[in-house]
């Protein structure tokens, strides 16, 4: 009958260390920062290392499906902020709105934000649907991986 593993016999991922300054070894296999200072200890206090530059994407989800959370993410933040800038031009008054989304679409520009806050908001829908279709068919809102 097969037991279950004891935690001493369940791998670990040894974090990244750095040689230290006294010349003794970091970890093998691992290498060594790339920065020391004030900016090498906020990534070993924060292991943004291991987070970011030394993180493996498991193969079966760098695919394009798996990128599209992303995507939504950097689309959201670009609706907010050009929907930021359109509050400096825009006048939510029922009588004045027309004309001035009209003045803002014919000037250079602003035309380039307005047409960008618009499409954008379109694309961000259809993501959101893809997305989810992606969640839906992978199983991707079970718990445990
Ligand atoms: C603006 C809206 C959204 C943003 C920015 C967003 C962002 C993300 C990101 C970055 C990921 C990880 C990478 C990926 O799998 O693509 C992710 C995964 C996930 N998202 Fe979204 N998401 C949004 C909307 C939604 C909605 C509406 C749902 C469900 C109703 C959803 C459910 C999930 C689930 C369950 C996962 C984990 C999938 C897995 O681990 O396989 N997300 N999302």
């Amino acid at each position: 009958m097969q037991t279950a593993p004891q935690p001493s016999e369940i791998p670990v991922a040894i974090p990244a260390r750095p040689p230290a300054a006294d010349g003794t070894p970091g970890t093998p296999g691992i290498p060594a920062p790339k920065h020391g200072g004030w900016w090498g200890t906020i990534e070993d206090q924060f292991a943004l290392r291991q987070l970011i530059s030394e993180y493996l994407t498991p193969v079966e989800t760098n695919n394009f499906w798996y990128a599209l959370g992303g995507v939504l993410a950097i689309a959201l933040t670009c609706e907010v902020l050009t929907g930021i800038l359109l509050t400096l031009a825009y006048l939510p008054d029922a009588g004045q709105a027309y004309n001035v989304s009209r003045t803002l679409i014919g000037t250079a520009g602003w035309s380039v934000i307005i047409n960008f806050h618009y499409w954008n908001a379109f694309l961000i829908f259809g993501l959101v649907m893809i997305h989810m279709v992606r969640v839906l068919l992978t199983g991707g809102y079970r718990g445990g991986k």
